[in-house]
């Protein structure tokens, strides 16, 4: 179904994992395919929205209506993530950020040692994209986080949704056997808050097709718009 719910809305996605350089030849990356985040675009594009999608290396195709600016490392996700999200009433953080990034770039290809058995790699903090977001003061758009977890689900959505500011989490057990990362299904626990004073709502969502876990997110995510809009309105 296509709604115009979102026209005149601009709603920004990282999506994807991003790709950290350790000499010309190699990386450290993980294994997102980038599709929740795809989906998630289509869905808002859908709804009459003016999508940016921020994608780390993927192999999918850009959806209609989207406009795609392709990243490689979380240092690029987050910079052009900045400039969007002043501009974005949504932000929604989906890609598979590396946590890390090596601290030198070798410029020539790293040579194996003849004489060593180990090697270590020295690595520094990438920024974390969504909580930079979630901490914005002017023009912070609605900030909605993934969590992906293999334990604990609540307990750590709830923490992350807390340390880095966001106003809805969706939370994947990636233990599932069959979804999350690389899959076409999803399960998902949501959390959001009302405002400021009333608890953390949830909703439970079964396991379902990325596309319509997709639709759900959005359709929650315009019902919060709304309910901000309305609160804002003066008589
Ligand atoms: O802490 P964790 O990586 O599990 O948090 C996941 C959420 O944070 C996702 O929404 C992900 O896109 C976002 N994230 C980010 N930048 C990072 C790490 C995670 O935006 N450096």
């Amino acid at each position: 179904a296509t709604s115009a719910s979102l026209s005149g809305r601009v709603v920004t996605i990282t999506a994807g994992p991003t790709r950290e350089p350790l000499d010309p030849v190699r990386y450290l990356s993980n294994h997102s395919s980038g599709k929740m985040g795809f989906a998630l675009a289509a869905a808002a594009a859908r709804h009459g929205a003016e999508v940016h999608l921020i994608s780390g290396p993927v192999t999918l195709p850009t959806p209609v209506g989207v406009t795609r600016h392709d990243i490689t490392t979380a240092q690029e996700m987050s910079d052009t993530a900045r400039q969007l999200a002043k501009e974005s009433d949504v932000f929604i953080g989906c890609a598979a950020v590396a946590d890390y990034r090596a601290a030198n770039v070798a410029t020539h290809k790293i040579k194996k040692q003849a004489n060593r058995d180990g090697m270590t790699l020295s690595l520094v903090k990438n920024p974390d994209i969504i909580a930079d977001v979630g901490g914005m003061t002017e023009h912070r758009p609605f900030v909605v986080g993934f969590a992906a977890e293999t334990r604990n689900l609540e307990h750590h959505a709830r923490d992350k949704l807390e340390r880095k500011g966001l106003d809805m989490i969706v939370a994947n057990d990636v233990s599932l056997e069959g979804l999350g990362f690389g899959a076409d299904q999803n399960a998902a626990l949501i959390l959001w808050r009302p405002d400021a004073t009333t608890p953390l709502q949830r909703r439970e969502l079964p396991a379902r097709d990325k596309a319509a876990l997709a639709e759900t997110i959005i359709g929650l995510i315009i019902e919060r718009l709304m309910t901000s809009n309305d609160s804002k309105q003066t008589p």
